[in-house]
């Protein structure tokens, strides 16, 4: 498995959008199929923020993290950037993918200086507590309740030794 720039598969864009939008259409106004199409084909333009890391297993796509300049718009005052559409495909989950995608991100906000990376969760506080991540706001989005949750990139790097790679090159 490797973590690689989304911009090295350009071919996996649209599946990714599918899945993503099934996964969370319904959290966002407005955004259609067509908007997460276009968000996910920009972030193959660059690999610093906002970028996706996709989890490869040779060309089987995984998963995928994004890091985003906002999140939810309602929550844009908390300041970012934000970790955010963390998405392993349902038949790989369970075998420490979704792990891998989260310090990645995490590896690579810290090579680009981040010096706080947010969340919000509605359901997986544990999985990301257990990750060094902390709470640090409990609010509701349209009527639901989220955990706002904290990290500085640099001190989880110290902790776990995972780096951002050489695969984090947009074209070969
Ligand atoms: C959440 C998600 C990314 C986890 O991916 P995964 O590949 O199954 O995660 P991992 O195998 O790395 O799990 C790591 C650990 O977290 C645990 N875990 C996974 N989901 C969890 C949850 N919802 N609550 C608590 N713990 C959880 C696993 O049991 C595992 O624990 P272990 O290491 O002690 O065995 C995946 O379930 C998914 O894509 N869900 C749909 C999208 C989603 O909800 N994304 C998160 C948005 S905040």
């Amino acid at each position: 498995m490797r973590i690689e720039a989304i911009g090295r598969h350009p071919a996996c864009i649209e599946s990714l959008a599918r899945w993503h939008h099934q996964e969370w259409g319904a959290l966002y106004d407005d955004w259609t199929l067509d908007v997460a199409t276009a968000e996910l084909a920009d972030h193959a333009t660059r690999t610093s923020v906002p970028t996706t890391l996709l989890l490869m297993d040779g060309e089987d796509l995984l998963g995928s993290v994004s890091l985003l300049v906002e999140d939810a718009p309602a929550l844009q005052d908390r300041g970012g950037p934000w970790l955010g559409s963390l998405f392993v495909r349902p038949e790989a989950r369970g075998r420490g993918a979704g792990r891998l995608l989260v310090d990645a991100a995490v590896a690579h906000a810290a090579r680009e200086d981040v010096q706080v990376l947010r969340l919000f969760t509605l359901w997986h506080e544990q999985f990301y507590a257990s990750l060094g991540w902390q709470a640090e706001e409990r609010t509701s989005l349209h009527g639901t309740p989220v955990v706002i949750m904290s990290i500085r990139p640099a001190d989880r790097v110290a902790h776990t030794g995972v780096l951002s790679d050489a695969v984090w090159t947009t074209h070969d």
